[in-house]
C-alpha cells in the first residue's frame, strides 16, 4: 500500500507548507491554506498489468506530424508568429497588458478561421456577447461559423464545446474563468491553473485547438503561475504602447515552430492591421541635428527593424542619480552609464539619465548597445549622432566594442531603408551595401565617429 500524508496549499498563490498555518507565508493571505492528502510514491505501486494498458510506443516513421495539419489563421502576421497557423489540439496562450489588442486580435483570428469554414466557439468571461457583437461589427464580417458565448463556469465551458464540437475555442480570459471544483478565487493560482488544465486536456482529446487570453501584469509577467507555460504549447505576447497605434506579437515558445518571430500589426479603427514592412515605424521624427537620439537595426526574429532610441541626460540635485529605461534594459543602462563614465569620459555623475525606445517597443537585445550610449553622451554634449547614420555594436566592460549578430543583414536593411551610414565594430569585414561605414574599436573611438562634434573629452 502507498503511503499516505497531508500537507497545505494556498489557494491564491499555490505555495505548499508541510502543515496547516493561518497564513500564506509566501503571498501572506489570511485563511488560503487547504489541507490536501497526498499518496506517496505512488508510481512505485503500480501494478505492471496497469501499465501494460497504456498506448504502445510507435516506431517514429510511422507517427503523424502534427505540424502538418496546421491551419492558417488568415492573419498573416499572426501565422508568421505561430509558425504558419494553428495546429489541431494545441493550446496557445497569449498574453499582454490591458488594452493591448488580444480580443481585438482573436476576434479578427476567429473571424478570418469562420471564414475558412472552420466553426470558431468565442467564450468570453469578461464582456457580454453583446459587447463583443459590437466589437465585430467594427472588425468582422459576422461569420456563421463564430460562435459567442459569455460564460466564465469551467464545467459550462466544457458543456458548450461538447455541444457544439468547434475546431477552434478561445476563451477570453484564463484569469477570469473558474472551476467550481477548485478552490480560491478566479485569477489564482490554483483556479489559473487548473481551469487551463481542465481546457488543456479536452483539447488535446478533440483536436481543437485553443486559445487562451493571459492579461500580463504591469511589471511584464504573465499574471498567474508560471506553470500556465509549461501546460501550453505555445506562449505568445502581444507589446506595444497604448498610446502608440504599433504593436508587436512575438512567441516565447512554440512546441510546433520557431520562437522570436514576430509579427508586426498596426492599431487602426478597424481592428488590427499586419504590416509586413516595419519600415521606419520605430524611428521618430526628430528633425535632424537634434541631440539625444541614436537608430539602431534590432533583429526581431528574422526580421530586421530600425528603432530610434532616445536619451536625455540633465542635472540632477539628487546624491543617487536617475537612470530610467523605458522599452529598454534598466540594468543594461546602469551597467552602460558606468562605461561611458570610467571607459569614455562622459561625466554622468551628478546626471539624471532616462532612455526610451521610440513606438512601445522593447529592445533588450545586446546590439542596441552601441546607439544607446551614443544618444546618452550625446544628450550629455549637445553634440548630434551623425546625420542618416545607423550604430550597431555590442559594448563590453572595457568599453571595447563587439561585433552582433547578423550585421549585414541588418546593414543591408538600412540600407533598403535609405540611411547613408553606418558605425560598426572594427571587426566587421562585410559588405558596406553602399553605406559609408564607419568603424570603431572602442567606445571613445565610436563617439568620435558617431557624434558630430567631438567635444567630447572630460564633459
Ligand atoms: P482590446 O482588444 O479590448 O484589448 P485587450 O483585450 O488586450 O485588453 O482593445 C485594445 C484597444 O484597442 C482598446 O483600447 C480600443 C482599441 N481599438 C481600436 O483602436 N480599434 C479597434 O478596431 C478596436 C476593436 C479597438
Ligand atoms: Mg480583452
Amino acid at each position: 500500500m502507498a503511503k499516505t500524508k497531508t500537507r497545505s496549499r494556498c489557494a491564491d498563490c499555490g505555495h505548499l507548507e508541510p502543515r496547516w498555518v493561518g497564513r500564506c507565508p509566501s503571498c501572506q493571505a489570511w485563511g488560503t491554506l487547504h489541507e490536501e492528502t497526498v499518496r506517496a510514491s505512488p508510481v512505485a505501486h503500480r501494478s505492471a498489468a496497469g501499465a501494460a494498458a497504456a498506448t504502445p510506443a510507435t516506431p517514429i516513421a510511422a507517427v503523424s506530424l502534427d505540424g502538418d495539419r496546421r491551419t492558417p489563421t488568415g492573419i498573416g502576421e499572426l501565422d508568421r508568429v505561430l509558425g504558419g497557423g494553428l495546429v489541431p489540439g494545441s493550446v496557445t496562450l497569449l498574453g499582454g497588458e490591458p488594452g493591448a489588442g488580444k480580443s481585438t486580435v482573436l476576434l479578427q483570428a476567429a473571424d478570418a478561421l469562420a471564414g475558412r469554414g472552420l466553426s470558431v466557439l468565442y467564450v468570453s468571461a469578461e464582456e457580454s456577447p453583446g459587447q463583443v457583437r459590437m466589437r465585430a461589427e467594427r472588425l468582422s464580417t459576422l461569420q456563421d461559423g463564430l460562435l459567442l458565448a459569455a460564460e466564465a463556469d469551467v464545467p459550462s465551458i466544457l458543456g458548450l464545446v461538447e455541444h457544439h464540437d468547434p475546431d477552434v475555442l478561445i476563451v477570453d480570459s484564463v484569469q477570469t474563468i473558474r472551476h467550481p471544483d477548485v478552490a480560491g478565487h478566479a485569477g489564482g493560482v490554483t483556479q489559473v491553473r487548473d481551469c487551463a488544465a481542465a481546457l488543456t486536456a479536452t483539447a488535446k482529446q478533440r483536436g481543437m485547438a485553443t486559445i487562451l487570453v493571459g492579461h500580463v501584469t504591469k511589471d511584464g509577467q504573465l499574471a498567474g503561475p508560471r506553470v500556465l507555460e509549461h501546460l501550453v504549447d505555445a506562449v505568445c505576447e502581444i507589446e506595444g504602447d497604448r498610446h502608440h497605434a504599433l504593436r508587436l506579437i512575438r512567441a516565447t515558445k512554440n512546441r510546433f515552430g520557431a520562437v522570436g518571430e514576430v509579427g508586426c500589426f498596426e492599431m487602426t479603427d478597424s481592428g488590427l492591421v499586419g504590416l509586413d514592412d516595419a519600415g521606419r515605424l520605430f524611428v521618430g521624427e526628430t528633425p535632424s541635428g537634434t541631440a539625444g537620439v541614436a537608430v539602431t537595426i534590432a533583429l526581431e526574429g528574422r526580421r530586421p527593424m530600425a528603432c530610434e532610441v532616445q536619451a536625455l541626460v540633465d542635472r540632477t540635485p539628487l546624491t543617487h542619480p536617475r537612470r530610467v529605461a523605458s522599452g529598454l534594459d534598466a540594468q543594461r543602462l546602469s551597467l552602460l552609464v558606468a562605461v561611458l563614465q570610467r571607459r569614455a569620459n562622459v561625466d554622468l555623475q551628478q546626471q539624471d539619465v532616462y532612455a526610451s525606445s521610440v513606438g512601445g517597443v522593447r529592445l533588450a537585445e545586446p546590439a542596441v548597445d552601441l546607439a544607446l550610449c551614443l544618444a546618452v553622451a550625446s544628450s550629455r554634449t549637445d553634440a548630434p549622432v551623425g546625420d542618416d547614420l545607423v550604430v550597431l555594436g555590442e559594448v563590453g566592460l572595457a568599453g571595447e566594442v563587439r561585433l552582433v549578430s547578423q550585421t549585414q543583414r541588418r546593414l543591408a536593411e538600412a540600407a533598403r531603408l535609405g540611411f547613408g551610414g553606418a558605425v560598426v565594430p572594427a571587426a566587421y569585414d562585410g559588405p558596406a551595401y553602399g553605406l559609408q561605414l564607419q568603424r570603431a574599436r572602442d567606445l571613445s573611438g565610436a563617439l568620435t565617429v558617431g557624434l558630430k562634434s567631438a567635444r567630447l573629452v572630460g564633459v
